[in-house]
């Protein structure tokens, strides 16, 4: 007897991973749906790093040389953010009545860059994601990798200049 496929258990406790089992479950676990996951999984987590893209594997049953062929083949598929930190903004339904908006369009004129674009200084990229999994914390940003939530557009720019302004490493070498 066949067993129903299921979800492998997420490599961290990002609730993210929740919903991208919701588009695979959507999706039953085809392979042919490779390139719509794939899509889901970058609204979601702002770009495809190798937890993502094994995990999207064992879901799918599929050789992670696939997976890792297509996401790099195409190239609206990133694979990292190109900065040295990233924020978030999630512009889902429940933060965007909370005012992701707001929070967004701060951030961009903080940084003179817009949604999906890095500082020329490779300090910061600014992304977007459709729900990151904590409407009850609305309006929330992930900033590197911690979800924060109830922001205002102020806490917010404060929270991006404490990381962007910490020394990098290359700053601290003698
Ligand atoms: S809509 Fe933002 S966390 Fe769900």
């Amino acid at each position: 007897m066949n067993r129903a496929p299921e979800t492998p258990p997420h490599p961290s406790g990002d609730k993210r991973f929740k919903l991208l089992d919701v588009a695979i479950k959507r999706h039953q676990f085809r392979q042919d749906a490779l390139i719509e996951l794939l899509h889901a999984a970058q609204e979601l987590f702002g770009f495809l790093d190798s937890d993502v893209l094994i995990y999207i594997a064992r879901a799918l049953r599929a050789p992670p040389s696939r997976v890792y062929g297509v996401a790099t083949f195409y190239n609206f598929f990133k694979m990292r953010p190109a900065g040295e930190h990233t924020c978030t903004v999630c512009m889902g339904t429940a933060c965007y009545v909370k005012g992701a908006g707001a929070i967004l369009a701060a951030l961009e004129r903080e940084h003179g860059i817009r949604a999906g674009e890095t500082t020329s200084d490779q300090r910061l990229s600014l992304v977007t994601a459709r729900c990151v999994g904590a409407c009850g914390l609305a309006p929330a940003v992930v900033v590197d990798e911690t979800l924060e939530g109830r922001l205002t557009p102020e806490a917010t720019l404060e929270r991006v200049r404490q990381i962007t302004r910490a020394a990098s490493p290359a700053e601290t070498k003698p």
